[in-house]
């Protein structure tokens, strides 16, 4: 017999109604779920960045992509333009006052994420929920600074936001039941599975994705070329190659949650300085026309090789 709700979650009646979301960034990441919840929620979604040249950045992502669904007859052009009429970017946190979930997608640092809730926490109602994007940082740690921690819960997306449809949910010691299960509503919402993960480094996706990227640089650190590595992951089936899924997560996010997993078990991942050579040397890697990875330009292996100093 199926389960008639995911494991580990709240009875839904729990569940606040959300009526306006704040998303905290206005990173590709972030512009990627604010659109979902634009299009699934149909609530008014605002934005906000440190300075309105990223806002607009990220307006404009998602005015195109609802331009490209109109385009492919996927939004008929009353809901577009609802969706553009709910849509509002500003540098002015003030907005979100009256936001009942609100979740961030600012840098991948602790200090960095506790200060930002912080400063939103002065803004929002007692009850409004903060949810974090984090990859692999502690959401108990996160929320620690928090004046309300009980509100806090873990909300992982993953890249594609529009296709994946997976959602980590995590809670803390501190998370209320109410805070949970609105979670798992506001996720079955956006048409995604949610699954609750304890509150370890990288929850369960990004410490599998953790040691097929390390292995695959480390493969390729030994000599095997790059597409050799891509081919042999062949027989695992994945929807993507290793190099093929670090390019689309983006090379600097893949070596952050490298080292947030090295740090947190040392025994059993690389301290991988060589993936941030790799990270920081994104321009060798080829592309196609639809900016998938192919290969290294013909000196690559050779400018790796210094970077790397073997
Ligand atoms: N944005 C929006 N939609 C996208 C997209 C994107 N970037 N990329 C693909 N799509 C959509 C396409 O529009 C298409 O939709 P349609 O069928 O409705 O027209 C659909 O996805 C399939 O696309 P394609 O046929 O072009 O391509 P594929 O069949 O090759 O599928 C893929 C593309 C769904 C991205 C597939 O390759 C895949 O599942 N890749 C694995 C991605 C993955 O593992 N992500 C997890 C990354 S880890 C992470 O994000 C965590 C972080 O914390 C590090």
């Amino acid at each position: 017999k199926r389960a008639k709700r995911p494991v580990g979650a709240p009875d839904k009646s729990l569940a606040k109604k959300v009526t306006k979301v704040g998303v905290l960034g206005a990173g590709l990441m972030a512009s990627q779920f604010a659109l979902l919840f634009l299009r699934r929620l149909q609530v008014p979604v605002v934005i906000t960045d440190l300075d309105q040249a990223r806002v607009d950045k990220g307006l404009e992502y998602i005015r195109d992509e609802i331009a490209k669904l109109e385009g492919k007859g996927r939004l008929d052009a009353d809901t577009a333009n609802k969706l553009r009429g709910l849509l509002h970017g500003t540098t002015d946190k003030a907005e979100y006052a009256d936001c009942d979930f609100v979740i961030e997608a600012v840098f991948e640092e602790v200090g960095v994420k506790q200060q930002v809730f912080g400063e939103i926490e002065k803004i929002i109602a007692p009850d409004a929920i903060l949810a974090t994007n984090t990859s692999s940082l502690s959401v108990e740690e996160i929320g620690e600074k928090l004046a309300h921690p009980e509100r806090l819960v873990g909300f992982h997306f993953f890249n594609p936001v529009a296709v994946m449809p997976l959602i980590e949910i995590v809670k803390t010691s501190h998370t209320t039941p109410e805070a949970l299960s609105t979670a798992f509503v506001v996720a079955r919402g956006l048409g995604k599975n949610a699954v609750l993960t304890a509150d370890a480094p990288g929850f369960v996706v990004n410490r599998l994705l953790a040691k097929v990227f390390g292995e695959a640089a480390r493969a390729l650190y030994e000599g095997t070329p790059l597409l050799t590595v891509e081919k042999a992951f062949e027989p695992l089936g994945l929807p993507m190659k290793p190099f093929q899924l670090i390019d689309l997560v983006g090379w600097k996010v893949a070596a952050h949650v490298q080292d947030t997993m090295a740090h947190a078990f040392p025994d059993r991942f690389y301290a991988n300085e060589n993936f941030h050579a790799l990270a920081a040397l994104p321009q060798v890697v080829e592309k196609d026309k639809a900016g998938r990875v192919t290969g290294w330009t013909k000196d690559a292996q050779k400018t790796l090789k210094g970077a790397v100093g073997d």
